[in-house]
């Protein structure tokens, strides 16, 4: 059910949005690129983010009463972060006190440097017989004059003493949000780091950033260390169904892997490990269940339940993450099963949801996650593709390592682009499939239903030396043992065939056609490297103009990195899965028909 949605509107900007009931001020503010201010992180505790209600309302809040005075209150005066809009609304935000530093992530976007963790610097009054205060609520007092609220745990109770009076009381607190992270001796506000990662089923990518400058200072990827259970989430969630011991074994293996991913980031940046207070990380549900140890059983069985779907905030050592022993490792939500926090940080990192354009985003695998719309509406899903694009059950198939042939041109001769640069090609990946089998279609060896040209066929074909048979299938000698079989070609076009019609489905849902959408983003770290053309002339994606068709790069690592370095995004993120219709497409019967119509290619004319 699509709820209803409300306006409002900022003065003296004249901005305004249109947000479902329950959004506060604040968040529908940013959400337009209308920053407010804060420091506290939309807690309530700053006192920074006040706007005055001049038509509609949002009822007072105990924060209200703590920060506001009685006549603000009566003045229609609110705290924008804890006041939650149910009627349309109209607001005046008072002029900005200060430009926060920002950073261009993502696909263009700017991102306030406004971290999760702050490192405040406060120089406590000594206790005497006057002042006996704990050493907590000394802590507490001063930072709460500053506008923030903390919680800490025993284990900060355990080093406070000593710290505080070794330090003559001067001292920085850092704070994940309100949870304590660390007391630190004098001023240590320049060195604050973060991590962001994408854990990818098949590459794990560690970004270190900077949280001060809002800079990466390391980059790291690797494969999960997972690969030889299985290359796809499937296969991944029966082996831990195996057993407790078998599904230790799935969690030990990818802890291991981002553990060395971070003494790398640390090593390559010169940057301690007790400077690196959290790490916010999103994959699919799959591997964000088998890192955490949660059974992802549910995840692979009709109805395909997640265990849990919402933002996790959870210390560091819990989760078995080498950061600051004191630090947090912070989730975005998933969507769906098989729509997952990857796509949550992709549809942040373009923007998708918060833009006029109406676009449609693909991140290309063994599964198509598709998302369609705009700020206005948006919907998603998630299309099977099976194996093809990653060049697993492809006859000379590889993933995209030295040696895989990554491009193809066929003119009267082969030119072939391999990854490594002029070396032997020893197979091929899932771009250079892509690439094989559009140009098999320009050169006319291949027809719109798909089947290859025999030699005898075609006998005055320049290329016709290279269609050969192997085991008596057709295929196309790309390079000395490596070659396209006509299975192969099958294989790419239920593959193709699967994600065309997920996103056919969804247009006919919101009810537009390929003429009005603005752009296709292809995201992810398969998609990335597709041509786009390519991508058009097998029918991946609508037949749309080939200046609309975009690469947008490692979008999941990307949203990461936004909601690492601002708390603001972060809580965009968190409410995305209220704001993204999930359309099924197992049991839709337009999905079936339509997906015979998919299998084939297109004619050549409405893709040139
Ligand atoms: S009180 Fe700090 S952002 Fe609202």
């Amino acid at each position: 059910m699509i709820q209803k949605k409300l306006e409002i509107v900022y003065k003296p900007f004249d901005k305004a949005t249109r947000v479902p009931p329950g959004t506060t001020l604040f968040s529908a503010a940013h959400w337009i690129g209308l920053p407010i201010d804060s420091t506290c992180g939309g807690r309530g505790t700053c006192g920074k983010c006040k706007v005055q209600v001049l038509e509609g309302g949002a009822e007072v809040t105990t924060a209200d009463r703590k920060q506001l005075r009685a006549v603000e209150l009566e003045g229609g005066w609110r705290l924008s972060c804890q006041a939650k809009v149910y009627q349309d609304t109209t607001v005046t935000v008072p002029e900005l006190l200060r430009v926060p530093k920002a950073a261009t992530m993502g696909v263009n976007r700017l991102v306030l440097l406004d971290p999760n963790v702050r490192k405040v610097f406060v120089e406590l009054s000594e206790p005497s017989l006057e002042d006996q205060r704990s050493d907590l609520e000394r802590l507490r007092d001063a930072l709460t004059a500053e506008g923030f609220d903390m919680k800490a745990d025993l284990r900060h109770l355990r080093t406070l003493p000593v710290v505080l009076r070794d330090a003559g009381f001067k001292v920085t607190a850092v704070l994940g949000g309100d949870q304590l992270i660390a007391v630190e001796p004098g001023d240590q506000r320049e060195a604050s780091y973060g991590v962001a990662v994408d854990l990818g089923t098949t590459t794990v990518v560690g970004t270190l950033m900077n949280l001060k400058t809002g800079m990466a200072e390391a980059v790291r990827s690797t494969l999960n260390g997972q690969a030889p259970f299985g290359a796809d989430v499937i296969s991944r969630i029966s082996h831990g169904m195996q057993g407790d011991e078998a599904k230790a074994e799935l969690r030990d293996t990818v802890l291991r892997t981002i553990n060395t991913i971070l003494s790398e980031l640390y090593e390559s940046a010169s940057v301690s490990r007790d400077r690196v207070y959290e790490m916010v990380i999103v994959g699919n549900a799959t591997m964000l269940h088998l890192l955490l140890g949660i059974d992802a059983t549910p995840i692979s069985m009709m109805p395909f339940t997640p265990a849990f779907a919402d933002p996790l905030y959870l210390r560091a050592l819990d989760v078995g993450i080498d950061i600051h022993p004191g630090g947090y490792v912070q989730t975005l939500p998933v969507i769906g099963a098989y729509v997952g926090a990857d796509i949550v940080a992709g549809v942040m990192a373009t923007g998708l949801a918060r833009e006029d354009k109406m676009r449609v985003f693909v991140d290309v695998g063994t599964n198509g996650e598709i998302v369609l719309g705009s700020v206005k509406r948006v919907l998603c899903t998630a299309a099977p593709a099976g194996p093809a694009f990653e060049g697993s059950q492809i006859r000379c198939g590889m993933r995209a390592t030295e040696g895989a042939i990554e491009g193809v041109t066929l003119s009267d001769h082969v030119e072939l682009q391999v990854i490594g640069g002029d070396i032997v090609p020893r197979g091929i990946c899932g771009s250079g499939l892509v690439d094989t089998v559009a140009q098999l279609r320009l050169a006319g060896l291949l027809d719109v239903g798909g089947k290859m040209r025999s030699r005898e066929e075609v006998p005055e074909h320049p290329l016709s030396d290279r269609l050969i048979t192997v085991d008596g299938v057709r295929a196309f000698l790309l390079a000395e043992n490596v070659y396209l079989t006509q299975r192969d070609v099958r294989e790419l076009q239920f593959g193709k065939g699967s994600i065309a019609t997920g996103i056919k489905v969804l247009m006919d849902v919101m009810g537009v056609s390929a003429a009005d959408l603005d752009e296709v983003l292809l995201g992810g770290s398969f998609g990335s490297y597709l041509n786009p053309e390519s991508a058009k002339i097998i029918g991946l994606v609508p037949a749309v103009d080939l200046d609309r068709i975009l690469s947008v790069g490692n979008t999941a690592g990307e949203g990461a990195k936004m909601a690492l370095l601002s708390f603001r995004e972060r809580q965009v993120a968190f409410e995305l899965p209220d704001k993204v219709e999930y359309v099924e497409l197992s049991g839709r019967s337009d999905f079936n028909d339509s997906f015979v119509s998919v299998l084939q290619f297109p004619e050549l004319e409405v893709v040139r």
